[in-house]
């Protein structure tokens, strides 16, 4: 299995933090952002990574990153989103080439969590993965919606709903097959003219290839100024 970071999107709701610097460079405690979530791959196994970024700092990445060594990479690569805000599943699109047909481990680059996801890379043979949390503002999320009959299968994913059916978030943290390229080409623009990640996860739901594992441990998404100081403390507070 191969890792994808999603580093792309415009970071807006950390304006004024993000004119002069990428969302995921910023400091998490004591390390960039996007370190977290390449050594939850790392530490489960995973060593071949692409991280897919974007905007007017692109550059950065590789003066912090280098060549992944000093993480524990054995191979890194770079890919470019033209859109910047073209949507989590645009900037997925582009590691098609890079998965060379492989299953992929994909996170975003905002994530950071202590979760040991080593056994779910280990089991995980095809369809799609997905990772949910219980969270208190359940509504900035995808959030599931349960059969009633079967509570542990999900019919539906909903992005950001004003009314959610549960209180688990569809966290940043997704394995796919390599349909999902296909399943990306066949997607339209949402109304905010992104291509959805949960559009992604649907599809899979609609063949019956959809799984869900409750992610245990840690996990924030740092796009806002209270998640970033919320995971920011957490992390001094285990390191410490
Ligand atoms: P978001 O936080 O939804 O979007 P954003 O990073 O653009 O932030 P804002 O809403 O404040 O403008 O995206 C979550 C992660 O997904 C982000 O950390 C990186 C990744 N992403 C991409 O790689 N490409 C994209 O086009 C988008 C929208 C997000």
């Amino acid at each position: 299995m191969k890792g994808v970071v999603l580093a792309g999107g415009l970071g807006t709701r950390l304006y004024p933090l993000t004119f002069v610097s990428n969302k995921h460079l910023l400091p998490v405690y004591n390390k960039p952002m996007i370190f977290y979530p390449i050594e939850t791959l790392v530490k489960a196994g995973i060593t071949e990574v692409l991280i897919v970024t974007s905007g007017p700092h692109v550059g950065h990445f590789l003066g912090v990153l280098k060549n992944g060594k000093e993480l524990g990479l054995k191979h890194v690569e770079y890919a470019y989103q033209e859109k910047p805000d073209g949507g989590i599943a645009d900037a997925l699109s582009l590691a098609e080439s890079f998965a060379d047909n492989d299953n992929l481990a994909v996170i975003l680059g905002d994530n950071t969590t202590d979760a040991d996801i080593s056994e779910s890379v280990k089991n995980f043979k095809e369809g799609a993965l997905i990772f949910l949390k219980e969270v208190d503002d359940v509504n900035r999320f995808g959030v599931p919606v349960f059969d009633k009959d079967d509570p542990q299968k999900i019919i539906a994913i909903e992005e950001k709903p004003d009314k959610p059916k549960s209180n688990m978030a569809v966290t940043g943290l997704y394995f796919y097959d390599n349909k999902v390229f296909d399943i990306i080409k066949n997607l339209k623009p949402s109304g905010r003219g992104e291509l959805e990640i949960s559009d992604v996860n649907n599809a899979y739901v609609k063949e019956g290839k959809l799984k869900w594992s409750k992610l245990d441990g840690y996990w924030n998404d740092a796009g806002t100024f209270r998640s970033l100081y919320n995971a920011g403390r957490y992390w001094a507070e285990k390191n410490e």
